[in-house]
């Protein structure tokens, strides 16, 4: 499932947050990726454990779970501390089609983290740069993102995808990968689509036996499926 999260973070808050990641130190975007990506990365990255991207990252952190959507979508277990990266036309950045490595290490645990979804969060908008689409491949072809300032991107980490050079400005984005607690997409999408069909009708009608069986359901088919 490819979603699109509207208004993740306020205007204000992606303001704030570009004045501040913006003044820190970059580095090579290499650091994170494996031996296929840094083949085909070419961008800059926050180090990991910059006291800006860290701090930062717990704002994107409280207002994914401010999100009901994102839970509902992403189902998540625990997410990697949220990561910046940017684009620039000056030699065209990109990121080339990759698949995302499956497991990392949590920081500062000895715990490894599953990565079953990817998020891109946009901290720029479509007009502050030409190219820079995100391209994500599935089984019904290649599907072009390129979203406001605040909103986000999900999709499975199981997909290929790349970032198409920059040729004018700068795209800015912060990105982090979720273990959910449903590994396979397809049980996460049905729950998904179940969850947010029974909101709809609740919505609509108001509670009934049949919401009520619904939700009942819903949380039969998760608890069979979740792991944590
Ligand atoms: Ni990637």
């Amino acid at each position: 499932m490819l979603l699109h999260i509207p208004n993740i973070l306020t205007r204000e808050q992606v303001t704030a947050m570009r004045t501040a990641i913006d003044a820190a130190d970059w580095t090579d975007g290499r650091i994170t990726a494996g031996n296929l990506g840094r083949l085909v990365k070419r961008n800059r990255q926050l180090p990991e454990n910059s006291p800006v991207a860290l701090e930062q990252g717990r704002i994107i952190e409280q207002a994914l779970a401010a999100s009901g959507l994102f839970f509902s979508a992403a189902l998540p277990a625990r997410t990697m501390p949220p990561l910046f990266n940017r684009y620039g036309a000056a030699g065209n950045e990109t990121y080339g089609l990759h698949v995302d490595g499956s497991m990392r290490r949590v920081p500062d645990s000895p715990l490894w983290l599953r990565t079953d979804v990817s998020s891109t969060l946009f901290l720029c908008d479509p007009e502050d740069y030409e190219g820079g689409e995100l391209v994500v491949v599935d089984t019904y072809g290649e599907h072009e993102v390129k979203l406001p300032a605040g909103d986000l991107i999900l999709y499975p980490s199981t997909s290929l995808h790349r970032v198409e050079p920059v040729t004018r400005g700068e795209r800015v984005c912060s990105f982090f990968w979720t273990q959910s607690m449903v590994r396979d997409d397809a049980k996460r999408t049905l729950l998904f689509e179940m969850d947010q069909a029974i909101i709809s009708l609740r919505a609509q009608y108001g509670e009934s036996a049949q919401t009520l069986s619904l939700s009942g359901h819903y949380h039969n088919l998760l608890r069979m499926w979740a792991e944590t």
